[in-house]
């Protein structure tokens, strides 16, 4: 750990005179893999990046192919440390943690949803949430109730005792969802959610991110579609060669057609609870 560099008294990276303090918050985050790369500067996955998100924020990360947007959260998700910089996660330092504090810090801290929902095929769809609460030992009943509320949330009530393999793509990202909400996260982060699902399903989980969004929770995801991004994030931020391009905040949402519980929008979900 000694190669980390940090900026003492760097503050946060975008300091905003309403805010509490910010759940995510990287000051000068690099990321460099290896050190045998073939020319110059490579394996510079990510170069001084910052970024602080806030409670109930619904962040976009955009941009081309190899420009860091997976290396990027997978270090703010605390699956892997950065070799510059410093990382506060709902005001603790990670920067430094051995392994164990890191991934106990992941566990209760962040919910994850990946491209692919890899639920157990085995396992029913409400076993499959139920289970991060299996690995913290809640008992049985109180850890089916809360898949269940999560199962409900997502829509998919209906579906808890089918095989995953029973579920279309996007019934699957949905019980995926699920999965990630079941232990309360400070944030959910996902790494290109709708990228493996047709435009219906992409719609479909858009517009329960967006919900889940509006009910107060913490988004970051890292998407190619930006027009389908646009109508349901608050901001957008775009890398570039691993570099920070842009971050446009998007008070307004202005172009989501899904303005609200009482509009029209995207393939609607029942959403209760
Ligand atoms: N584990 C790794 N070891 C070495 N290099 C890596 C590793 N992971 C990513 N890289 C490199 O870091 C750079 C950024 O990769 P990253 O996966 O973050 O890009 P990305 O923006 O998510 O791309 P994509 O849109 O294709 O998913 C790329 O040049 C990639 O080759
Ligand atoms: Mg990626």
């Amino acid at each position: 750990m000694g190669m980390i560099e940090t900026s003492p008294g760097a503050g946060t990276a975008r300091p905003h005179p309403m805010r509490d303090r910010p759940v995510i918050d990287a000051v000068a985050l690099g990321k460099r893999y290896g050190e045998t790369g073939r020319e110059q500067g490579a394996g510079l996955a990510l170069d001084h990046v910052a970024l602080a998100v806030d409670q109930r924020e619904f962040v976009a990360i955009s941009g081309p192919s190899g420009s860091g947007k997976s290396t990027l959260l997978n270090l703010l998700g605390c699956l892997d440390r950065p070799t510059a910089g410093r990382y506060r996660l709902d005001g603790l330092d990670v920067t430094r943690l051995p392994d164990d504090a890191l991934s106990d810090i992941r566990n209760r801290k962040i919910g994850f949803v990946f491209q692919q929902a890899n639920l157990l095929p085995r396992a029913s769809v409400v076993e499959n949430v139920e289970l991060p609460l299996i690995y913290r030992g809640v008992p049985p009943r109180e850890r089916r109730r809360a898949a269940e509320a999560k199962l409900e949330l997502v829509g998919l009530s209906d579906r808890r005792t089918h095989r995953p393999n029973q579920l279309s793509g996007g019934e699957q990202q949905r019980a995926a969802i699920a999965r990630a909400l079941v232990q309360e996260p400070k944030v959910i982060l996902a790494d290109e959610p709708t990228a493996a699902l047709d435009e219906y399903n992409s719609n479909a989980v858009m517009a329960l991110l967006g919900t889940l969004n509006r009910r107060g929770r913490t988004i970051v995801m890292v998407t190619h579609d930006t027009d389908l991004a646009l109508r349901f994030v608050s901001r957008m931020v775009t890398l570039f060669n691993g570099r920070l391009r842009s971050d446009r905040s998007l008070n307004s949402r202005g172009q989501r057609s899904n303005p609200g519980p009482s509009g029209q929008g995207p393939p609607r979900i029942s959403i209760s609870g």
